[in-house]
């Protein structure tokens, strides 16, 4: 049998594999075998969730951030990066309009912005909480200390996203300034999963100077941390950053790990992110077709949209988020599955 198909049974059935046989797979993987692969991923993401496709109203409350990753369109030396904050009733009545939507998850997404001390932070997740009382609240504002994740945590929010970006600490800083370790990332991820957040980790695809290598770690990782979400998608350049030159990633790749990843963790939420719709206009339809099971609408207000630019031609930024949810249901509905009001919970 074919070396790769056999490697994906091995890791359907052990959920992990050396780091080695998965290099060989990221290296040497086909269209033959991504069609072996991602039928088994459908088959494994039917079983958990049937052809359920879970929303999440992303509210991109502030993109004014104190740190300064070279990939990101909304680091601090970011010049042309037009700063706006959302106050608590812009951000309560983003939810309001998304509740109407059918939304009964958000996520509460934003640069590491210290106007939003904890007390703030703490106000309006708690605020949030009490108003939509069958809604989850997931938090997306970076590296925090443990108290204040508790802090969050007590108040209420559900959930947390933080992309571990790479889980090779050479490669972490040469996407990172020097303050940033990939040590701390994996603090906080251990935290906030002891303190009891469904937690998500993840990673771009194609970043600068990744390697195969490094892909397999990010497998590995993610093995070894169980997360209840992963992020991914590709990575696209930003004109306003050092990284302005370098390639996007590509489609392929990014399909390929969603689809490695639900062998690895059959359960976990995964979202076809709007990056992935960014670089090929069925990018979405493709990623829940190689085993993705969430997509995350923007519900950002009109008017901040085009400000919010991690990556260069970000799509959805012109919509209403009516808009997009119609858009999303035809969408997912051509592929033979259906968008549905839940929470969305992890199931076990
Ligand atoms: N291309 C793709 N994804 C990016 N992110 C940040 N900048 C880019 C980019 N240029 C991702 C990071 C971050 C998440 C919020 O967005 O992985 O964790
Ligand atoms: Fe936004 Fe299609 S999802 S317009």
């Amino acid at each position: 049998m074919n070396r790769i198909i056999e490697l994906i049974n091995k890791l359907e059935k052990e959920h992990i594999l050396p780091k080695s046989e998965l290099a060989y797979i990221i290296e040497n993987h086909t269209p033959e075998t991504d069609e072996y692969l991602f039928e088994r991923a459908r088959r494994i993401r039917e079983a958990h969730y049937g052809k359920d496709v879970y929303i999440r109203g992303l509210i991109e409350f502030t993109n004014y951030c104190k740190n300064d990753c070279l990939y990101c369109g909304i680091r601090r030396s970011a010049k042309q990066a037009e700063r706006y904050r959302l106050t608590e009733e812009q951000i309560l009545s983003c939810c309001e309009s998304g509740y109407a939507l059918g939304f009964r998850t958000f996520v509460l997404q934003g640069g590491e912005d210290n106007f939003y001390t904890d007390e703030l932070m703490v106000k309006i997740i708690s605020e949030i909480k009490s108003r939509y009382t069958d809604c989850a609240l997931t938090l997306s504002i970076g590296e925090k200390s443990r108290e204040s994740y508790e802090a969050y945590f007590a108040a209420g929010a559900d959930r947390y996203l933080l992309r571990h970006e790479t889980a090779d600490s050479a490669h972490y800083s040469r996407l990172h300034p020097k303050n940033l370790s990939l040590e701390n990332r994996k603090r906080c991820l251990s935290d906030l999963k002891s303190i009891g957040f469904q937690t998500g980790c993840g990673f771009m695809v194609g970043s600068p100077y990744q390697t195969a290598e490094n892909l397999a770690e990010d497998l590995i990782y993610i093995h070894e941390l169980q997360p209840h979400m992963v992020g991914i998608g590709p990575f696209i350049p930003h004109h306003d950053t050092p990284f302005a030159d370098e390639k996007a990633g590509t489609l392929e790749m990014t399909l390929l790990m969603l689809g490695l990843v639900r062998l690895i963790l059959p359960n976990v939420l995964l979202p076809a992110t709007t990056a992935l719709g960014t670089i090929h206009p069925k990018g979405r339809e493709k990623g829940i077709l190689a085993g993705a099971n969430v997509v995350m609408p923007n519900l950002s207000p009109k008017d901040v949209r085009k400000k919010y630019l991690l990556y260069d031609n970000k799509i959805c930024t012109g919509d209403e988020a009516a808009e997009c949810i119609k858009c999303l249901g035809n969408r997912m509905n051509s592929i033979g599955y259906r968008l549905v009001t839940d929470r969305g919970d992890w199931k076990n």
